[in-house]
């Protein structure tokens, strides 16, 4: 008996009905093959009753072939649905012999359809008298011009009752079917190549049309995948890639609804159904543009797109369908393999269709481990209790195998991608009672999967995500947790190592760059390697954006779990071109590119510093064209890595391969209106921003800042390199002109500057007197040895940042001002970011600590607005204050997961925007609102988890008051924040420093 992995392989060899587009367009190309050499019929079937398809060992070559018996009609026979397009002409040949005994008739190949609008066709392609003694070649050409649905391509006999054996059917074309590319636009008034799914009625119609006079109206729906589909099979060819679109409409009537576009593929009557753009919104009246891509990976013998809703089953109108070829670029082969230029196993995640065509060359060319995207997660392989799926998997760890390409196993427990089963016994929710059948679940599933691949998949995801660090306990609130505790931890990783006690077993997660996830982390793993439960390392999954975290951040997590003695592996690098969740670029800055590949190049820095600590590192995709970054957490534009759409080599490949070649980058530099002392001490004023990072090489590493003032500009590095020589130095070059200060302080004349030694490094202020016009360049040199570092930019400059001051009280929060606020000095909205008059609001602050965590931030604003509106559907477009806390001051681009917005309207509606999901700050509002006459106060008391209040700290702040008319805002004005973009940076907020 062949073992499993012998009979997978044998598939791959075997090319059933597998087409191949790679012929030049003139010569005849393959198109499907039918061998019948795998064990199946490859998709053909019974034409007529009593007839069986079925195979036979009497063969034309190998070791199979189709036998047709049980006829009682000429028509009678084997038949299938073939992959004809329109316009093409075909070439069928077969082999054909008699079952033994059967006397002399003629074998006939026939190509049943029926024409948009018109009644079924029979036409002949080939025939020839066939007998029991030899077998004979049946041959001929096929072309059809007219739209048509219901094609078969069947076999038949002039003999009724005639048993006879197929081999060997080959199709071909003269042109190449798979490039051409269809399209649908109903001018000709039918439905073209369109059929009903199930039960719904297609139209053609002029009532509405994208393009012409003519749509297709879709009604009588059964189902949400009831709907028009075509077949494409014969038009894709395996391992391209084509663009597939539709524009859609609402039906009549119709006010909302979402459509998608969407395929199915078969082989050997098992069906798959694949997304090729999600449903989306149809706006009433509107034609919208459903548009995807999608490679083929996969032999079928069914293949047809159709359009279906998330929901329901409205009428729609479908038009202008098209699926075009897009021809891949050939990879470049003059750049260097990005695995031979680092010291650790550089991966990719990937799927089936990746490892061919185009694809599989570039994963092969730099790439030296895998680890699959989806295809092992536990709706991929257990989507019923166990119901074993394995058929990616197993393609996948066999692919890597041939190719000696390591594998890391993803993922075994997440409480995402986990099917609903799992949770439930029947219709009824587990509960922490059934933990014991939970744990038998898990173990079976675990077992099961880490068994079959045992020696194979070096490295295990076993548990992934387990971690919030929001909880008083750290631990997220998945079903796994509640139903467990920490018992499926301890579960998963035991089952894992005694199943394959060779693998490294691995706990992995996101965000672990971020000090306050770091820790709860590393306390986990700590306690449970105390334990002796077997986790062997730690996994970063590293989803980065362009500014955020700071590789310093990364440095500091991975020396932080070196002290564990735990292996370390970056698992799902890539760095998302947006800072918010919001964003969406049309086409992609190319200077956000090359930043981008500035922060690849910071990130290898660190990983190849640590590579005695980091076993590998894998970027989460094989090129931008495939990255979930499309779809999460909206459907946006978002190249992420290191290669583009079409496979070439973008600035991020540089970052990692050799940054030498990294295109000039002009970085920008906020500075802000502002006096300081020049004397060498931290003056507050600095400590309103934070420092602009200068990468860090070798022991090197500083932040600097700039104040403009009319007497220059002011400058200040804080520079850490532990080889104290007094002759390292830093150089500001501004306008032009260089002015260097040494560590020791000595600087030239004709401007103030000082130096201060810290721990650990040294402080540079100054005072420059060229002004912020020009670039400006901040080289940091180590007279010791080593490479200098530099930033290289261009200021801004911005009004002051202002700073309110905040006393320490609680007061009562229920819209009653308390002579407590009097303590805090009154602030007041004047920075308008929409119109120049409405209503401002009066504010103050009061804050109180709540013993070593956490603290309230208390906030009154008195608001003027004489006219009070709600009635805009969307809470920033009523009367209302919108409060703005930052209790890092972090000032960055997009929001950290504790910065929040917290909106309060004059009837007290609460609204909270933070991070996409606000997991870290929905619960910190408290607030009470009253209607006063001219206006309305608000009150309300912010708690701060995150932090410990005391005084001095500095916290982000902002104010800003929403004046409605009616259904719509028609003023903002705010207390520091002039950019109108509050909600989605905390870069330019204000500052609230806490007193006594
Ligand atoms: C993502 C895949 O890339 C997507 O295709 C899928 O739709 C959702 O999951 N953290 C993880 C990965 O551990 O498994 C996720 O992968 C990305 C976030």
């Amino acid at each position: 008996m062949r073992t499993r992995w012998m009979a997978t392989a044998a598939a791959l060899l075997c090319l059933l009905s597998g087409f191949i587009a790679i012929s030049p367009a003139s010569a005849a190309v393959h198109v499907a093959k039918y061998d019948f050499e795998n064990g199946s019929t490859q998709g053909w079937s019974a034409r007529g009753s009593g007839v069986t398809v079925g195979l036979s060992d009497t063969a034309h070559s190998g070791d199979a072939a189709l036998l047709v018996q049980g006829r009682t009609a000429t028509w009678h026979g084997a038949t299938i649905t073939p992959p004809f397009e329109k316009g093409v002409t075909y070439t069928v040949t077969a082999f054909a012999r008699l079952a033994s005994g059967q006397p002399p008739n003629t074998i006939a190949m026939t190509v049943q359809r029926t024409p948009a609008g018109g009644s079924t066709t029979y036409e002949r392609v080939g025939a020839g008298t066939v007998t029991d003694a030899a077998w004979t070649e049946l041959s001929g050409t096929y072309t059809f011009t007219a739209d048509s649905t219901d094609l078969q391509l069947y076999v038949e006999s002039s003999d009724a009752t005639s048993r006879y054996h197929l081999d060997d059917i080959v199709i071909t074309s003269d042109g190449d079917p798979t490039r051409s590319g269809l399209a649908s636009d109903f001018e000709t008034g039918t439905a073209q190549s369109w059929s009903p799914r199930a039960s719904a009625s297609l139209t053609p119609t002029t009532a509405v049309a994208h393009g012409g006079a003519y749509s297709l109206a879709v009604s009588g729906r059964s189902a949400s995948w009831d709907g028009p589909s075509r077949s494409v099979l014969g038009a894709m060819a395996k391992g391209s890639k084509y663009e597939i679109s539709a524009w859609v409409r609402l039906g009549p009537d119709v006010t909302s609804g979402n459509l998608g576009l969407s395929l199915e593929r078969r082989l050997d009557g098992t069906p798959a159904y694949q997304r090729v753009a999600a449903p989306k919104a149809v706006a009433p009246g509107e034609w919208t543009l459903l548009k995807g891509t999608y490679t083929l990976a996969h032999d079928v013998d069914l293949l047809s797109v159709y359009i279906e809703s998330d929901g329901g089953t409205f009428p729609f109108y479908l038009d202008d369908f098209s699926l075009t070829y897009i021809e891949p670029k050939p990879i470049q082969t003059d750049i260097p393999p990005l695995k031979d230029t680092v010291p650790f196993t550089l991966g990719v995640a990937f799927n089936r269709a990746q490892t061919l065509g185009e694809h599989g060359q570039l994963l092969l060319r730099h790439y030296g481990g895998v680890t699959p995207g989806n295809d092992m997660k536990w709706d991929a392989t257990e989507p019923e209790e166990g119901r074993f799926t394995f058929t990616e998997a197993d393609y996948l760890v066999n692919y890597a195998a041939e190719h000696d390409l390591k594998f890391r196993g993803h993922t075994l427990a997440w409480h995402s991608q986990t099917p609903d089963w799992v949770f439930k016994d029947g219709d009824r929710d587990l509960t922490p009672a059934d933990r014991a059948l939970l744990l038998q679940r898990l173990e079976n599933h675990i077992r099961t999967l880490v068994t079959r691949y045992k020696g194979k998949i070096a490295a295990w995801d076993v548990v992934n995500e387990v971690i919030d660090e929001n909880r008083p306990d750290g631990m997220r609130r998945s079903k796994w947790f509640e139903i467990t505790g920490l018992d499926y931890i301890r579960t998963a990783f035991r089952v894992a190592h005694e199943a394959d006690p060779g693998a490294t077993l691995f706990i992995n997660d996101y965000n672990t760059e971020w000090p306050r996830k770091r820790e709860v982390l590393y306390d986990l793993v700590r306690k449970l390697r105390a334990e002796g439960v077997p986790i062997d390392g730690v996994g970063h999954q590293l989803h980065v954006n362009i500014e955020q975290a700071p590789a310093s951040n990364v440095e500091d997590t991975i020396e932080r779990f070196a002290a564990l003695g735990v292996d370390q592996q970056i698992t799902e690098l890539d760095v998302s071109v947006y800072t918010d969740f919001v964003s969406t670029y049309d086409t992609v800055p190319q200077d956000v590119l090359t930043e981008q590949g500035y922060r690849y190049k910071e990130l290898f820095d660190v990983f190849r510093r640590h590579a005695s600590q980091i076993s590998s590192v894998t970027v989460w995709g094989v090129a931008d064209d495939g990255t979930w970054l499309s779809f999460f957490p909206i459907t946006r534009l978002n190249p992420p890595l290191p290669f583009d759409d079409e496979l070439q080599a973008k600035p991020a490949y540089w970052g990692i391969a050799d940054p030498s070649k990294l295109p000039p980058l002009t970085r920008r530099l906020t500075v802000p209106a502002g006096t300081i002392v020049v004397d060498g001490k931290r003056d507050l004023e600095w400590d309103l921003l934070p420092d602009t990072p200068i990468a860090r090489v070798g022991d090197l590493s500083a932040g600097f800042q700039a104040r403009s003032t009319g007497a220059g500009l002011y400058v200040m590095a804080e520079v850490r390199d532990p080889s104290n020589d007094k002759n390292d130095s830093v150089t500001f070059e501004a306008g032009g002109t260089p002015y260097t200060v040494r560590r020791g302080g000595t600087h030239a004349h004709g401007f103030p500057a000082h130096a201060k030694r810290t721990d650990g490094g040294y402080r540079v202020e100054a005072r420059l007197p060229s002004g912020t016009a020009g670039t400006l360049r901040v080289t940091v040199h180590n007279a010791s040895g080593g490479d200098d570092i530099a930033w290289n930019g261009a200021p801004t400059v911005v009004p002051a940042i202002k700073l309110a001051t905040a006393s320490k009280a609680a007061p009562v929060v229920d819209g009653t001002v308390d002579a407590l606020w009097a303590r805090s000095p009154e602030i007041r909205t004047a920075t308008w970011i929409q119109g120049t008059t409405g209503a401002t609001a009066r504010v103050r602050a009061l804050w109180n600590g709540a013993g070593e965590h956490g603290g309230t931030l208390y906030v009154l604003a008195q608001v003027t607005d004489a006219t009070l509106s709600e009635d805009s559907p969307n809470a920033w477009e009523q009367d209302s204050v919108e409060i703005f806390v930052d209790p890092g001051n972090g000032k960055t681009k997009g929001y950290d997961d504790d910065d929040g917005q917290y909106r309060i309207s004059f009837s007290g509606r609460q609204t909270i925007g933070g991070t996409f999901d606000a997991f870290a700050i929905k619960d910190n509002l408290t607030s009470a609102a009253r209607i006063v006459p001219g206006g309305y106060v608000i009150e309300a008391a912010v708690t701060l988890p995150t932090i410990t209040l005391a005084k001095d700290a500095l916290l982000g702040f902002d104010v800003q008051v929403n004046d409605a008319t009616g259904a719509s805002r028609t003023g903002a004005v705010t207390w520091n924040d002039p950019t109108g973009q509050s909600y989605l940076s905390t870069a330019r907020w204000g500052v609230l420093r806490l007193t006594k």
